[in-house]
């Protein structure tokens, strides 16, 4: 996969579609399309991207980003840099420190992280640095350069404090230094962290005025055993991140919240919205702030480590927000829309099964009409026709607004109104974020008296708002309305039906896949290509689409969809299995009909064993969106 930007019109064209067409005002310059990463990720000359465990500078308008230089071998032979307008085109400049580098012939690079010191005017490097033969070293290699992309040159390659008297680590002087970063604060202070004690605790250092020393240590997480620390500071509070100490492998990445940079650290919340997930099986490295004109969005960057061939190791960058001064879990979108200029981005929303009426249950706001009357405005979405909301008072125009949590594709609204004798005269507005709205009905001039109003909404909307105009034919009083439902459409048919399976692990059964729960899943005994799952519809029905939700985002999976109706001949409706693009939640539709669909695995991605969370089967022109978003929006919003 090759970065792209979307400068055009034509990005606005797709954001639209993906978000309703409301999202559009909010955002004034063309945001970027960012993908989340998993796939391979090309720079500008169409070579794979090498910069593995890194960091990312801004100087100027432009990005650098700093990485290891992956070899076969797992022996990380430099740190490459790369440069960007946008963190979306990358192009290779330099490998800025190597075996090349005088004093570093025997040397090996982990983590590099870099600061620009506005005392010296110099770019100064720290990153961990091991020997060739063993992981024994434990250092820390210090180095700089007078310009962000050229050849750094070694200051110094230590462990902290080693000319310290009775700083003592595993039998030699200084603290051990592995896994590292570095973190610049409001006040210029520059701070390295790393891991000690064979990775057991974590130290805090502060660095001298040039940042080429260390002056204060502090252990800030002892025993912890925490690796891949990153820090960042939002609204005076510091979070660090880190993982736990499972080498290459991937492990339930965590951030921890303190008033102080030197802690106290409060207790480890999870990084990700999934408890048990592997932080999207990679390990974090690094957060950038990016600052615009409305907001901060942080960039959390992590690595896909594949331990047997490290340089094809891939990156998942992903939004990270607090709301309220509360750090939001990291959220899964296969690609996400980031605006430079204003500092905001679309969140991705964890999917959830489609129920049908998606507004039952949710919040319900009005103008007119709050008080405990028996009337309130949420007794139209309590699925109960024999209670509604009534407006206190009789002027129009009136409103009464659902929200809907996130945003979804909507079909159909079918409002039903008290008595049958009445004319309504209404109108339906959308909106993604609340703030800009889109007209989506118009029955301003409604003369037809009807207990029920069913209009085609179609449209991505999370808010939807029923406006009362007017008054029409027999209508005498003020608007009462017994129930509102957004409908889907997407009714799955396949929810609890039975399925069975070639092959499957302990406890993560076939069954899984039409539970209606996004959270358990099926996976197959082994990774090889040739499972199958199959689900009995019960009874032969027309199909139209069906979406499959994998476990693992951000892999590419290979398979082909088949239906029968006697589980003997087999017509194939889905054929993906040359697809390398990654999609989490792929929508296929199709024209079948059957009883019985089955899907087999042919491949997937290097390293990685196919499982499914949901596979939903629907009728004709009734499928869920792919991708589900929150409006534009930054942190601390
Ligand atoms: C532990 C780190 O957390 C990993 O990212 C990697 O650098 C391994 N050490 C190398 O052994």
């Amino acid at each position: 996969m090759t970065f792209r930007r979307n400068l055009t019109r034509f990005c606005r064209i797709c954001l639209a579609g993906a978000l309703g067409v409301a999202a559009i005002a909010s955002i004034e310059a063309a945001p970027l399309t960012m993908n989340t990463g998993g796939a391979i990720w090309n720079d500008t000359e169409g070579r794979q991207i090498n910069a593995h465990g890194g960091c990312i500078l801004k100087v100027g308008k432009t990005f650098y980003w700093y990485g290891e230089n992956q070899t076969r071998h797992g022996k990380s032979s430099g740190v490459n840099c790369y440069v960007s307008p946008d963190l979306v085109n990358w192009t290779f400049k330099n490998r800025v420190i190597s075996q090349g580098t005088p004093g570093l012939s025997e040397s090996q690079f982990e983590r590099p992280k870099i600061l620009y010191n506005s005392g010296t005017r110099k770019y100064v490097m720290w990153a961990h640095r091991e020997n060739l033969r063993d992981y024994a070293d434990a250092q820390a290699v210090v180095a700089q350069c007078d310009t962000p992309d050229g050849n750094y040159a070694l200051v110094k390659m230590f462990r902290p404090f080693d000319k310290t008297a009775n700083t003592v680590d595993h039998g030699k002087p200084g603290f051990m230094s592995r896994d590292c970063t570095l973190f610049q604060d409001d006040d210029g202070t520059a701070w390295f962290i790393s891991s000690s004690n064979e990775n057991q605790d974590l130290m805090f250092y502060k660095l001298s005025p040039d940042y080429l020393d260390t002056v204060e240590h502090y252990k800030v997480l002892p025993r912890g055993s925490r690796e891949a620390p990153a820090l960042l500071k939002c609204d005076g509070k510091y979070y660090l991140l880190t993982s736990a100490s499972t080498g290459w492998n991937a492990n339930y990445n965590t951030l921890q919240e303190a008033e102080k940079i030197t802690g106290p650290y409060g207790p480890q919340q999870g990084l990700i919205s999934r408890i048990g997930d592997s932080t999207f099986n990679s390990q974090v490295s690094f957060v950038l702030p990016i600052t615009g004109r409305k907001g901060t969005v942080y960039l959390f960057m992590s690595d896909r480590w594949k331990v047997w061939n490290l340089p094809n190791s891939r990156y998942i960058w992903l939004p990270l927000r607090f709301e309220k001064g509360t750090f939001q879990p990291i959220v899964w979108g296969d690609c996400w829309q980031l605006d430079l200029e204003s500092g905001l981005a679309t969140f991705p929303v964890d999917p959830t099964p489609s129920p049908d009426n998606l507004a039952r249950g949710r919040p319900v706001h009005c103008d007119k009409n709050n008080e405990r009357n028996g009337k309130e405005p949420d007794r139209i979405v309590d699925g109960d026709k024999k209670t509604g909301w009534a407006a206190d008072g009789g002027d129009a125009p009136q409103w009464i607004k659902i929200d809907l949590g996130q945003s979804y594709a909507l079909n159909d609204s079918k409002i039903t109104w008290e008595g049958d004798q009445r004319a309504y005269r209404y109108r339906i507005d959308v909106s993604v974020d609340d703030v800009h709205w889109s007209p989506a009905v118009d029955r301003t001039t409604n003369e037809q008296i009807s207990e029920t109003n069913n209009d085609r909404l179609n449209c991505n909307a999370r808010y939807v708002r029923l406006t009362i105009t007017g008054k029409g034919a027999g209508m005498w009083f003020w608007a009462t309305c017994e129930e509102w439902e957004l409908l889907s459409g997407s009714t799955n048919v396949a929810f609890k039906k039975s399925v069975t399976a070639s092959s499957a692990q302990w406890g993560r059964y076939a069954a899984k896949i039409t539970d209606g729960d996004f959270g358990t899943y099926w996976s197959t005994g082994d990774d090889k290509p040739g499972h199958w799952a199959q689900i009995d519809l019960g009874r032969s029905a027309d199909l139209g689409a069906c979406r499959i939700v994998w476990q693992n985002p951000g892999y590419f999976y290979q398979y082909k969809i088949e239906a029968s109706e006697d589980r003997m001949s087999w017509t194939p409706v889905v054929d993906m299995s040359t697809n390398t693009k990654v999609v989490r939640m792929p929508v296929h539709r199709f024209k079948a009909r059957g009883r019985y669909l089955k899907l087999t695995l042919t491949g997937a991605d290097d390293g990685c064993w196919p499982s499914i969370a949901e596979w939903e089967v629907f009728s004709q022109g009734k499928a869920p969106a792919e991708q589900q978003y929150s409006g534009f929006r930054g942190s601390s919003q």
